[in-house]
């Protein structure tokens, strides 16, 4: 059982293949937080409930009995602000009085099988009967009659489970939501180092590993996305944990906005964990009879260090979070001729290069940014989603026929949140665009974010963009978004509602994406945000693959790759060859494999000798897709750890396919080495594919492989392909 609810103890454990995490209810109301981590079998832990209360600066509530009952002391489900509690909040409320003490107590509980939906949320769901069931708390202020319900969903069979809350106002007054986080989660430890993904465009998901310190320490986006700059996952391992061993907890916000994830260590030595809806520039009036609900927040166990956390996160994902027609349909190798022609291109330019495509063996042809309203650079057109006729030598019916013939599939561009001052539409409704009054808009790559917080906005969207996919045969779909949110804004909302825009905007995109995707449930949908802006578990309910990075120079995706896939399985990580410089095609192709692959270049600007190379890469791609896309990865050398090499094997579930990538980015002069594999079955024989040679998994785990048939050089790769075989 997933979920058990000891009557006595007022304990709820949720239990998965390879987490406990317990609950108790204290005799005031109050919810504790006792363990998370490792299975454990015991119901008795009252004595975790209790800690210290040092002296009067620690206030006790004196409806306890309790010996010392402090909420500044207690691990706790939810952090209240104004009620004792003097840690980071994760429920904030003003009320009538226009105080903020919000204070939520135990009321019932309910546990059911399956998921429920947040609705206007992207979020988690079951794939099939009986994976998952959930805890709902309802718990409520006594004072104000508003109610928080918590939620808690668990994935038996992943070390997986999901929180979200619902704040529901029962009383008869409007009150402010000042704070709503996903989720808080009091550990009884802080012996860790927190791990965060930093970036920028071209340099996206970088790995930062820091011991946590006593105080607060976090990570945050306010760029009206989950951005670039942080990405919404965060992890605590313990100071001595590494890839295979120690205890790892991640945390995925299911959000692409503006985020924040703290982690508070108190003077009791527990770490506080917050993630959720950012609180800067946010807040939320619930009207009487009205609900809130949070974001949801992924929570994964490991006691088997990173590489373990992320393979449940990546099984999870694949399984529980991404939708759809193209969940696990093998998804067309395609070119894309953004890299190769910018919007300098005409009909004829885009059917040469999808006749080579065709000849070469990719799938689809995608036809990038510049294809409507007067659109040559980007000083123009968006929002002007009509085709330019002129610039295609024929409608795009025309040009889907021509390139369909070949045999392809046809995808096609577009930022149907953004709006360029020079365009018609902006023209005809300024106020469409993201503003506030009084002052000049910043414009970032020259245009404005449409406000996607108006339903006539949205409508207008959906009416034009399904125009133009419902007329034409049309496979794919790149939704890409190329700045952020400045002067946030909206001319519809009052000025009691502005603070609400953030998370309005979202909440529009979502319902955009859900309205086109369930009206084109065919349409292969890749997110991209300049590269990836907002590569996050929200974007992925609606796209089964998001654009990973603008960059794709091989050396600098090797660090972006290895940063995305802690938390991110390969089969949604967009990976092109490009004709980037610093290394040759194979490395270039050894590196894009790891995702879902595909091509960016004009054939006509590189050699026939790359062209040539590029007709043989094509067969590896199709045989080791379902081994690389749904298989367990093992990161062997990670980029943080050494800066001259890395390597990688995916591995089947039966371990009896084993795909080994190693990637030298700068030689050195003592290059010979070994590779020890990992994930494989030691009693079995594995045949390395190059040269025949029969080694057992006990050898390549211990011993490893030797590795000096690499070649020599720097920006060299080579794929060590292994299969079981019987002795
Ligand atoms: C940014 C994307 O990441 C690129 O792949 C390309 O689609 C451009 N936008 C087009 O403007």
């Amino acid at each position: 059982m997933p979920i058990i609810y000891h009557e006595k103890e007022k304990i709820f454990q949720l239990n998965t293949a390879g987490s406990t995490y317990v609950i108790q209810i204290y005799d005031n109301g109050f919810l504790a937080n006792l363990y998370y981590g490792a299975p454990i079998p015991d119901v008795n832990l009252t004595d975790f409930a209790r800690r210290k209360v040092h002296a009067s600066f620690c206030a006790i509530l004196p409806d306890s009995t309790e010996e010392s009952f402090s909420p500044d002391t207690a691990p706790l489900e939810i952090g209240c602000s104004g009620r004792a509690d003097m840690r980071p909040s994760s429920l904030q409320i003003r009320n009538k009085d226009g105080n903020a003490a919000t204070d939520m107590r135990y009321v019932s509980h309910r546990i059911f099988a399956g998921k429920p939906d947040l609705p206007g949320l992207p979020h988690l769901y079951s794939e099939e009967a009986g994976d998952c069931e959930t805890l709902e708390i309802t718990t409520a202020d006594p004072y104000t009659g508003v109610k928080c319900l918590l939620l808690y969903t668990v994935f038996e069979k992943h070390a997986a489970l999901t929180r979200s809350a619902v704040i529901e106002n029962d009383s008869e007054n409007a009150v402010e939501i000042e704070r709503a986080h996903s989720f808080c989660l009091d550990l009884n430890r802080s012996d860790f180092d927190l791990i965060s993904l930093y970036g920028r465009h071209m340099q996206e998901r970088e790995f930062e590993r820091v011991p946590i310190r006593h105080g607060y320490q976090g990570v945050a986006s306010r760029r009206g996305s989950s951005s670039h700059s942080q990405n919404p996952f965060i992890a605590l391992i313990d100071h001595t944990g590494g890839e295979d061993f120690g205890d790892a907890y991640g945390f995925n916000l299911v959000y692409s906005s503006n985020f924040r994830a703290e982690v508070d260590v108190d003077f009791n030595n527990s770490a506080r964990v917050l993630m959720g809806i950012n609180p800067d520039d946010f807040g939320w009036t619930l009207q009487p009879g009205e609900s809130f609900y949070t974001p949801e927040a992924v929570l994964v166990f490991s006691n088997e260090g990173l590489g373990g956390m992320s393979r449940t996160f990546h099984r999870l994902y694949n399984h529980n979070l991404v939708r759809g027609e193209w969940k696990h349909k093998k998804r067309p190798l395609l070119v894309n001729n953004w890299e190769g022609t910018g919007m300098d291109f005409d009909g004829d330019k885009l059917y040469a290069i999808a006749k080579w495509a065709a000849e070469t063996g990719i799938e689809m042809f995608v036809m990038d940014d510049g294809w409507f309203g007067k659109r040559d650079d980007d000083t123009s057109s968006l929002g002007d989603w009509v085709v330019n006729e002129k610039k295609l030598k024929g409608t795009l019916g025309d040009l889907v026929r021509r390139i369909k013939a070949l045999g392809l599939k046809f995808g096609i561009w577009y930022e149907p949140e953004m709006i360029s001052p020079d365009s018609d539409l902006y023209r005809a409704h300024p106020d469409w665009a993201i503003h506030v009054p009084g002052r000049v808009g910043s414009e970032g790559r020259q245009q404005y974010v449409i406000d996607m917080t108006r339903a006539d906005v949205r409508d207008y969207l959906f009416d034009i963009m399904s125009g133009v996919l419902g007329s034409n045969d049309i496979d794919y779909l790149k939704w890409d978004f190329n700045r952020n949110i400045t002067e946030p804004g909206s001319a519809l909302l009052p000025p009691e509602k502005q603070k609400e825009f953030y998370h309005r905007y979202v909440l529009g995109t979502y319902e955009l994406m859900d309205r086109l995707t369930k009206a084109f449930p065919h349409l292969l949908v890749e997110g991209c945000s300049g590269g990836g802006g907002r590569y996050d578990p929200g974007i992925l309910y609606f796209s089964p693959q998001i654009w990973c990075s603008d960059n794709t120079d091989a050396i600098s995706r090797a660090n972006i790759q290895f940063g995305s896939s802690l938390c991110y399985p390969a089969s949604v990580q967009g990976s092109h060859v490009s004709a980037s410089k610093r290394t040759g095609y194979e490395t270039k192709r050894n590196l894009a494999m790891w995702g879902s692959f595909g091509y960016e270049l004009d054939p006509a600007n590189i050699s026939e000798e790359a062209r040539e190379e590029i007709k043989t890469q094509i067969a590896d791609y199709h045989r080791h897709y379902d081994l690389i896309h749904y298989g367990d990865l093992y990161r062997l050398i990670c980029p943080w750890d050494d800066p001259y090499r890395c390597a990688w094997e995916f591995t089947d579930e039966a371990k009896t396919k084993v795909h080994v990538t190693v990637f030298i980015k700068l030689a050195q002069e003592r290059r010979n080495f070994f590779l020890r594999l990992k994930g494989l079955d030691p009693d079995k024989k594995y045949r390395l594919e190059e040269t025949g040679e029969i080694y057992s998994g006990a050898l390549l785990m211990n011993a490893g492989l030797s590795l000096w048939r690499m070649p020599e050089g720097d920006a060299v790769s080579k794929v060590y392909y292994f299969e079981a075989v019987e002795d």
